[in-house]
């Protein structure tokens, strides 16, 4: 069913989301606090409201996609746009913590607003297309309602529950291990210039290794899980040799003023591991070291 739908926000994301919902049929109408970024839509078929409660007004739907939740809570907080949005279904695409959601699905159930909490595992160019992964929490019948709409979105609308905080816990866990490959790759290519070895042929080693580590990283996780830190006939690699590793990475880093930032870090947690017995242990024993 064609809906009518409103974006709150039209930075990069938020205009790829307006488009995608047009190109399934829907009726988009969007707001900007900077009017003149939106006007291009218009073009496009998209109506740019004047007003917030306007934008508001006129909705079944109305999705939020400023840059964080405090804004999209200052926004929305005068009565006028609690009253305009009383009975219709908020869909906060806003990037924001497990705590975050919370606050907002109470403020949404004080005022009488549906709400579903959801994060974007893509960026803008992927909006609309099957590899687009968006996660949703809150109550299922509401996802299952708006399934039809969310498809508009890209091919992957993942429903993750009625814990509404659970799409930005899924949200910050993979952008962590995002965060830790990036951050990873970075320090890897200051190693490689230092040393004069070509990007390159870097990147294309790189290539060819990313299966040993998909493969740690299902283990790990596996091993978390079931709390089997103990090394066994499945572990490839134990805590002190891993360590050693990371020692003769900082060694490298030292020799050639490379920000240790990163080797500092893995230092302190593998030493918990080290210093606490472990060194013998699976390396997913490293987790251990995580909490507190
Ligand atoms: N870009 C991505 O790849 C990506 C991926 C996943 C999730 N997200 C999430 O999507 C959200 C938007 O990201 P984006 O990339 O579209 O950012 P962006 O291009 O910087 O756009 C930010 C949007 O927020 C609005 N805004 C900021 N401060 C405001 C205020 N005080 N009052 C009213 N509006 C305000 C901006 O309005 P003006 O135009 O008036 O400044 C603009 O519409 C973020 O939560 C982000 O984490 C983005």
């Amino acid at each position: 069913m064609k809906r009518r739908i409103t974006v709150i926000g039209t930075g990069r994301m938020g205009a790829a989301l307006a488009l995608a919902f047009l190109a399934r049929g829907h009726a988009v109408t969007v707001w900007n606090r900077t009017v003149s970024k939106a006007k291009p839509l218009e073009a496009q078929g998209v109506r740019v409201a004047s007003s917030l409660d306007d934008a508001i007004a006129g909705a079944d739907i109305v999705v939020g996609n400023v840059s964080d939740y405090a804004t999209t809570t200052a926004l929305l907080a005068p009565s006028a746009m609690t009253e305009a949005l009383r009975g219709k279904l908020f869909v906060q695409l806003a990037t924001g913590t497990p705590r975050h959601a919370k606050d907002a699905a109470a403020w949404a159930r004080a005022h009488g607003i549906l709400y579903l909490d959801g994060a974007i595992m893509a960026t803008p160019n992927f909006i609309g297309q099957s590899g687009c992964t968006i996660l949703y929490s809150g109550e299922k019948e509401l996802f299952d309602a708006n399934a039809p709409v969310f498809a508009a979105l890209g091919g992957n609308a993942v429903y993750l529950g009625v814990d509404i905080g659970h799409a930005n816990a899924l949200d910050a866990a993979i952008l962590t291990v995002l965060w830790g490959s990036l951050f990873g790759t970075w320090h890897a290519a200051a190693i490689c210039e230092a040393e004069g070895f070509p990007l390159d042929a870097f990147a294309s080693t790189l290539g060819a290794t990313l299966p040993v580590l998909e493969g740690a990283m299902k283990d790990s996780v596996e091993r978390i899980a079931k709390r089997r830190f103990a090394a066994d006939e499945t572990t490839m690699s134990s805590v002190e040799t891993c360590h050693a590793s990371v020692r003769l990475i900082h060694a490298i880093g030292q020799e050639h003023g490379i920000h240790l930032g990163l080797s500092e870090a893995l230092e302190v947690i593998f030493a918990r591991a080290s210093d606490g017995g472990r060194g013998t242990h699976d390396m997913a024993a490293v987790y251990q070291g995580m909490k507190g």
